[in-house]
C-alpha cells in the first residue's frame, strides 16, 4: 500500500468544493489516514514546492497557496500516488479529460482545485513536512478487503 498527500487548494476551499474532491478519493476506495484544515505559512508553501524555486511562477505559486486555508490530508491505498494523479488530471486543467478532478472543476493553471504528490519520493517528503507520525491513523475499514484485496 502506498501513502500520498493531497491537499485541497485554496480556490476549492472558497468554492465549497472540499467535499466534492475528498468524495471523489474516498469513492475510489482510497482510504484517508490523516486530515487536516490549516492556512499554509510562506515558509511552509516554499518548502512544499521547493522544486519549483528558480520558476518564473514561484511567487505566484506561493502566493496561491498561502492565499486562504487549504486542507491537507494523506491517502492510502494499492497505487495511491500514481491512482491520485490520474483522478486529479493534467497540471493544466484545460487539456485534463473530463471525468478528472481537474477536468470537471477547474480552468486555469494557476486555480487547479488539488495537489496530489508526483512520485513515491515526494509523497514521503510531502507527508512528513505536513504530519507528524501520530497524526497518520492506521485503521481497517470493513470495505478493505473489497477494494484492496
Ligand atoms: P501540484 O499537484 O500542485 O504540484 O501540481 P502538478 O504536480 O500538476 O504541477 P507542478 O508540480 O508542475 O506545478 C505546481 C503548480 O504550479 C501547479 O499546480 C500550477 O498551479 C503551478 N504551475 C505549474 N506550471 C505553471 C506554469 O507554467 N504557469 C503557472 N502560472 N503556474 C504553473
Ligand atoms: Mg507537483
Amino acid at each position: 500500500l502506498e501513502r500520498t498527500l493531497i491537499i485541497v487548494k485554496p480556490d476549492a476551499v472558497q468554492r465549497g468544493l472540499i467535499g466534492e474532491v475528498l468524495a471523489r478519493l474516498e469513492r475510489r476506495g482510497l482510504k484517508l489516514v490523516a486530515l487536516k484544515m490549516m492556512w499554509m505559512s510562506e515558509s511552509l508553501a516554499e518548502a512544499h514546492y521547493a522544486e519549483h524555486r528558480e520558476k518564473e511562477f514561484f511567487s505566484d505559486l506561493v502566493r496561491f497557496i498561502t492565499s486562504g486555508p487549504v486542507v491537507v490530508g494523506v491517502v492510502e491505498g494499492p497505487n495511491a500516488i500514481e491512482v491520485t494523479r490520474t483522478m486529479m488530471g493534467e497540471t493544466n486543467p484545460a487539456t485534463s479529460p473530463p471525468g478528472s478532478i481537474r477536468g470537471d472543476l477547474a480552468l486555469t493553471i494557476s486555480q487547479n482545485v488539488i495537489h496530489g504528490s508526483s512520485s513515491p519520493e515526494a509523497a514521503q517528503r510531502e507527508v512528513a513536512l505536513f504530519f507528524r507520525p501520530e497524526e497518520i491513523l492506521s485503521y481497517e475499514r470493513a470495505i478493505d478487503r473489497w477494494v484492496a484485496g
